[in-house]
């Protein structure tokens, strides 16, 4: 696999905002079902939810590599003012829900996430663990991406598609990160193996996935 992408590169998004089959770029296995844009149009106060809770646990989850791996220089100085962004990123759809006159309401169980997180090892090296949690992160990420893309394509409201517009830049951004972050600390041809596995695991659980409006995921 060659990822020939760096972070915040900006061919990296011309490419992508040009390119209506994304999966191809991000390396994702499997596109978003296009009935998932029609649903979530229907149910904004749910995906807003949804996705107010995802930017937080994206920042928590930065929040946690720092504090496990305070001693990889590189990882503390990059993810830091990350954590700044995906704040904002809430902050921001919390604004739009207020605007909306809706209310924050209730975290959902995360199936996704969770699903994924059977996937991560539970023994070998330190380097393994590292490198899972540094892929995870970077393949929610992607699908992230993928879904705001579909977001900034396929609703009707103007306004809304240029909202989700901007998180797509953003997640992109970030996707790229976290693989440099990974080929930092471990060996390439290591990372790229294990991507291949991650990729594919993820498309099996998007497959199995109801197609549900109310979720980011
Ligand atoms: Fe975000
Ligand atoms: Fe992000």
């Amino acid at each position: 696999m060659d990822l020939g992408l760096k972070a915040g590169s900006s061919i990296f998004l011309l490419q992508m905002e040009n390119n209506h089959n994304i999966k191809n770029i991000l390396g994702l296995k499997l596109p978003t079902d296009p009935r998932w844009v029609d649903l979530a149009e229907k149910t904004v106060e749910e995906i807003l939810t949804d996705h107010a809770y995802c930017e937080q646990k994206a920042a928590t989850s930065c929040i946690s590599l720092i504090q496990r791996y305070n001693d990889k220089e590189k990882l503390v100085q990059e993810l830091s003012p990350i954590v700044t962004e995906e704040w904002g990123h809430f902050r921001s759809v919390l604004a739009e829900l207020k605007k909306r006159k809706l209310n924050l309401g209730r975290q959902r169980k995360d199936e996704y996430v969770n699903e994924l997180l059977n996937f991560e090892t539970k023994g070998g090296s330190e380097d393994d663990r590292l490198l899972d949690k540094l892929l995870l992160c970077a393949l929610i990420e992607a699908r992230s991406c993928e879904r705001f893309k579909r977001l900034s394509e396929g609703l009707d409201e103007k306004y809304m598609r240029n909202f989700y517009r901007r998180f797509m830049k953003s997640e992109a951004g970030h996707y790229t990160l976290f693989i440099e972050l990974a080929e930092t600390y471990i060996e390439k041809k290591k990372v790229r193996q294990r991507w291949k596995e991650w990729l594919e695991y993820e498309a099996a659980v998007i497959k199995k996935m109801d197609v549900r409006g109310d979720r980011i995921h």
